[in-house]
């Protein structure tokens, strides 16, 4: 196999991949998932972190300390995409009627990420509605900072939404302070001295993984397209 390409599942992978990070609501991990993902995506091909995001969160944690991806902000990636290259976007929470329209046409996979609490999902119902209206790309709803256990809070929202048949990852994302101290360093949460750190990162592997299937998924489909043009 070439540089730039690895397997999921057993399958060689390096199919490009735009992917958007979304939300209604601020605060329900969107930046720690447009990280964490364009970190596993750059251990399969050149992966680029654009930073939509006014605030420049991604921007910030990536000048604190070490990322193995470049971030950009949405005016230099242009200069920075190569045609071969992942792309993540980070963006903004409550984005206007008309950007948001635009993120969720001009990528492969829409993420939307939400807590298990009902103010998030309030946001997620709105979210799910506006894309109601749209030509959207596949998206996929990402449980984020999961309570540990004894809570249910994780399970029970899991449950809600498959009874709604609303798009999920089969991987969340569970809350462990790591992710924080990840932030602070300005690090993926691999490189964080913390006895969870390794189980926070095997969740976004998890999530990673299942976005290089729903990549390959596309690939197959462009494929089947072309043989039956
Ligand atoms: N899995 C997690 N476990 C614990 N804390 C987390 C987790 N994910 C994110 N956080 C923390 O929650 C806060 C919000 O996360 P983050 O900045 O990623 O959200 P956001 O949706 O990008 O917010 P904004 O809407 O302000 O851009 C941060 O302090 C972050 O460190
Ligand atoms: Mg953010």
């Amino acid at each position: 196999m070439g540089p730039g390409q690895a397997q999921v599942n057993g399958v060689a992978c390096t199919h490009p991949m735009i992917v958007t990070v979304a939300s209604f609501k601020g605060g329900v991990g969107k930046t720690t998932t447009a990280i964490h993902l364009a970190a596993f995506l750059q251990g399969y091909a050149e992966t680029l972190l654009i930073d939509a995001d006014p605030n420049q969160s991604a921007l910030a944690w990536a000048s604190r300390g070490e990322l193995p991806f470049i971030v950009v902000d949405q005016w230099q990636a242009g200069a920075f995409a190569t045609p071969h290259s992942h792309v993540v976007i980070d963006t903004p929470a409550r984005p206007v009627a008309e950007d948001l329209a635009l993120l969720a046409t001009s990528c492969d996979l829409l993420i939307l990420p939400t807590t298990p609490d009902i103010l998030a999902l309030d946001a997620l119902a709105l979210m799910v509605q506006h894309l109601a209206g749209l030509p959207i790309a596949p998206y996929r709803i990402l449980l984020t900072m999961i309570p540990p256990y004894p809570s249910r809070a994780g399970a029970e929202v899991r449950d809600m939404l498959l009874t709604t048949g609303l798009p999920l990852f089969e991987s969340g994302i569970r809350r462990y302070a790591a992710f924080q101290k990840a932030a602070l360093a300005g690090t993926a949460v691999y490189d964080v001295k913390d006895a969870k750190a390794e189980l926070g990162w095997q969740d976004y592997v998890a999530v990673g993984k299942e976005v290089l299937a729903l990549a390959l998924d596309v690939e197959g489909q462009s494929s089947e397209e072309e043989i039956g043009s």
